[in-house]
């Protein structure tokens, strides 16, 4: 299997503690004065104004618990609402503010972000799929396939694999490509679909070399070797 997962080592992560908030009454008093008794409430009200409280008081963290959002790197532990982060327009929680660091260098290094991330890799999986199924080497291992979800897959596939944080939830290479009995010539039109289809996109050429090294490396899985 050839999917680049991210290695995730273990940094020490705590736990989510609840801001303090003062709610004692603050009534002004004269010197020497003690202050009046607030008016008795009934249970009802009392768990009334508390639930109130709780979530207009800290609606980050109300909102975080409803999300249940758990730190990236350390799934087991709950996220620091002060720690969170929007990728992409997903929310990634973290347990500590190395852990935040390490998620934002992690990005920037990756192919994934280099290349222009989720808009780059979906123009590009369209383009390339339009070209394959135009190309009459290969275009017939398609006929079967619906290619509305064939997309979807190959965009988080590739996404995943050149670095983005999101999983790839698919077959592993060898499994998705099982049973179509492809060969060298099969595979090399693929790549040279992926190749024009980079080119066309003006992608700058290191970063197209780094790709086909990527999608090079899975050929002995889809080729079942
Ligand atoms: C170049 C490297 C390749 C990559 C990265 C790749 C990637 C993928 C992915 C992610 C899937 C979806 C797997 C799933 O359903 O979970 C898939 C399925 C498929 N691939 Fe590839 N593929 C490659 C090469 C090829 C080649 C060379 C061919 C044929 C010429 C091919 C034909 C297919 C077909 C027909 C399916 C659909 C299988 C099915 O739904 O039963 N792929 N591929």
């Amino acid at each position: 299997m050839y999917l680049f997962y991210i290695l995730k080592a273990s940094l020490d992560c705590s736990v989510l503690t609840m801001a303090e908030v003062d709610l004692s009454p603050k009534y002004p008093c004269p010197r020497n004065t003690p202050p009046p008794s607030p008016p008795p409430m009934n249970r009802s009200r009392v768990l009334a104004i508390s639930l109130v409280s709780f979530l207009l008081l800290d609606p980050a963290i109300a909102a975080e618990e409803k999300a249940g959002l758990t730190c990236y790197y350390h799934a087991e532990k709950p996220a620091k609402p002060e720690f969170n982060l929007d990728y992409e327009g997903t929310a990634y929680g973290f347990s500590s503010v190395e852990e935040q660091k390490r998620f934002t260098e992690e990005r920037a290094a990756s192919l994934y972000q280099r290349i222009g991330g989720k808009t780059a890799v979906h123009a590009a999986v369209d383009l390339f799929y339009e070209k394959v199924l135009a190309d009459e080497r290969v275009k017939h291992f398609f006929d079967d396939v619906n290619m509305t979800a064939q997309i979807r897959k190959q965009k988080e596939f590739l996404s995943t694999a050149l670095g983005a944080p999101t999983a790839w939830t698919g077959k592993d290479m060898r499994a998705a490509h099982q049973g179509l009995d492809l060969r060298d010539e099969d595979f090399a039109a693929i790549a040279e679909n992926l190749l024009a289809t980079l080119t066309e996109l003006k992608l700058d050429r290191a970063l197209i070399d780094e790709i086909m090294i990527i999608v090079a490396s899975t050929k002995d899985a889809v080729l079942n070797r």
